[in-house]
């Protein structure tokens, strides 16, 4: 699928996207709650920060109230996505800014403290993942930290059926037709194992480059600019 459907499809489902995808992404909230634990910056202090594929922007939000003097670039593909992202976070005034544009060529900025993405990078293939990594760490303040949450493959081709039918099973208990989403996901996405990505990572000049949570085929993992 090409960054044009990617974009379409968002641009589609950005109207009920908050709502939709804890359904479909298991312990979508709790990774939230981990994510924050992982920042290692005091509460006050003065970061710059990069949401990269922010969507409607459930994650920034989290981050500007946790950081009170945090600044955040939310950054996406779609439109619509952006729309409900400045809708939603419309009270954190100019701590929020918003930028359209692709990741992987589209310039974002530089002098970032903390970047984080969720359920985004994975839309690229290996060779567009390892691309874009040594752009984030250009882009990166020296001790900035990057923490990414994914779609992953498993460690084999076998790992990797289980742990989706897995996840087809967590879908449909909650009421979503898990084969049709999945056929949607076999289409878009373009998932690497968290193995070659943290190796990517250090690859791109990254330190501690480490998988900090993982269930089935989701994944929390990041590095710092030391
Ligand atoms: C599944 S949503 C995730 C939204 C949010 N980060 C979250 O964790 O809930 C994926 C988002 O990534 C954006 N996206 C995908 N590929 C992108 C690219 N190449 N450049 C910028 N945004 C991209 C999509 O438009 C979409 O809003």
């Amino acid at each position: 699928m090409n960054l044009d459907a990617v974009r379409e499809q968002f641009e589609q489902r950005a109207f009920n996207y908050d709502g939709l995808i804890p359904s479909l992404i298991p312990h979508y909230r709790e990774q939230h709650d981990l994510i924050l634990q992982l920042i290692p910056f005091e509460t006050n202090a003065n970061i710059k920060v990069l949401d990269l594929g922010a969507g409607t922007g459930i994650l920034s939000a989290l981050i500007l109230q946790a950081f009170p003097q945090a600044k955040v670039l939310a950054f996406d593909l779609a439109e619509n996505m952006l729309k409900i992202c400045q809708t939603n976070l419309s009270a954190f005034g100019k701590r929020l800014r918003l930028q359209q544009g692709n990741f992987a060529e589209d310039d974002f900025g530089s002098g970032y403290d903390l970047v984080v993405s969720g359920l985004a990078i994975h839309h690229l293939d290996s060779e567009g993942k390892q691309k874009l990594f040594h752009k984030l760490f250009d882009s990166m303040n020296p001790g900035g930290t990057l923490l990414i949450r994914d779609i992953v493959t498993g460690a084999t081709p076998r790992l990797t059926e289980q742990y989706e039918q897995l996840w087809r099973q967590y879908m449909k208990a909650n009421g979503e037709d898990g084969a049709a989403w999945f056929q949607n996901y076999l289409k878009e996405d373009i998932p690497s194992s968290v193995e070659d990505q943290t190796k990517w990572l250090a690859g791109a000049g990254f330190a501690d480059a480490g998988c900090h949570w993982r269930y089935l085929n989701f994944a929390i993992f990041g590095a710092v600019k030391s």
